[in-house]
């Protein structure tokens, strides 16, 4: 059947460029939810396959009828339109059909609900995960580690996440690992993820904060690298003891310029007299890969750049002060070797 002004070819050309880069984005994706990398996000993706493919029959059976009808029925000489009201057959078909897709996909999602919140097994590791504005507190509890914006898991075992926020409402989601479950201030929430026994990688997955918290919601970022059994031990040790002592000469001296100023109001750097609980714990930071929940690489460029002016970098911050003007360059520069020293 041709129809003028309808060309079949340019309709599906127009339906592949349009169908063709979000298959590539939802496979491609860091972020993507449709890789799933643990038993929790796989629960989650049997129930989003499902729906995913009742809702692509519903689309092109509707579609293709509705196509169908009106070009079957359309005017043409010699044919007169004629309406019909009511047809009670038809109308208890299209009432039943919705009512057996919405029962089809309760199945899987209670059984996503309960598998989800089946308890921990005994030996999880438990974290509390606390949301600021912005960034994200990460603490092991049985494991003496307090740190920031970088989650450390071990590969095939199970994670009890505690969930809670500092301020407002935030949400803890790892796409391809775990979530989202809300983080609500005087509230906790838990969550168990078991990563796969290969997802262990140098490359860590990303997360995000998934509950708009403010100016910086979408700035708030962390990353969860999954770790071989043994890298991980190696991390949790080194992590939980004391800050290395530098041994560099810019280093030793940004210690000081550190220790001399407001920083020890508000951040930890174990083994020194920093022991500030508003900011993040910093005393193995150079260990992580960024800087500001997630926002810039971990430079000593970057770090002068945030220690000068954090709004500058990340809009909205109001506890952690410029010190642009109150430092020399020369202190920032030290601070910021110090910084990169505490692996
Ligand atoms: Cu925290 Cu959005």
């Amino acid at each position: 059947m041709r129809v003028a002004g309808i060309r079949p070819r340019r309709v599906l050309l127009g339906l592949a460029l349009l169908v063709v880069p979000l298959l590539l984005v939802a496979c491609t994706d860091p972020q993507s939810t449709v890789q799933p990398h643990s038993d929790n996000t796989r629960y989650v993706q049997t129930v989003y396959q499902f729906v995913t493919i009742l809702a692509a029959i519903v689309f092109v059976a509707i579609l293709g009828a509705t196509l169908w009808l009106t070009l079957a029925f359309r005017e043409r000489p010699g044919r007169v339109a004629r309406q019909i009201h009511g047809n009670a057959r038809l109308e208890i078909v299209w009432t039943l059909i919705p009512v057996l897709i919405v029962a089809a996909i309760a199945v899987p999602t209670m059984n996503a609900i309960a598998k989800t919140s089946e308890a921990p097994p005994a030996d999880a590791i438990k974290v509390i995960a606390t949301g600021h504005q912005w960034w994200f507190e990460f603490q092991y509890p049985d494991l003496k580690i307090t740190t920031a914006n970088e989650l450390h898991v071990p590969a095939g075992r199970a994670v009890e996440v505690e969930i809670h926020s500092d301020d407002v409402i935030h949400s803890f989601w790892i796409p391809q690992l775990a979530g989202k479950v809300d983080m609500v201030p005087g509230h906790n929430n838990f969550m168990v993820f078991t990563p796969d026994a290969d997802a262990s990688r140098e490359e860590p997955y990303l997360g995000q904060c998934a509950e708009y918290c403010g100016t910086s919601h979408a700035n708030m970022r962390f990353r969860v690298y999954v770790d071989q059994p043994a890298k991980f031990d190696e991390w949790s040790k080194r992590v939980a003891g004391d800050r290395i002592a530098p041994t560099d000469e810019l280093a030793k001296k940004g210690e000081q310029v550190f220790l001399s100023s407001a920083c020890v109001g508000c951040h930890t750097v174990q083994g020194t007299i920093a022991a500030g609980k508003v900011g993040p714990n910093l005393s193995h930071v150079g260990s992580r890969g960024t800087i500001a929940a997630g926002l810039l690489p971990n430079t000593p460029e970057n770090l002068v750049r945030w220690i000068s002016n954090p709004k500058a970098v990340k809009p909205g911050v109001v506890k952690m002060p410029a010190f642009e003007g109150q430092l020399t360059t020369e202190q920032l520069q030290a601070i910021a070797a110090y910084l990169q020293s505490l692996k």
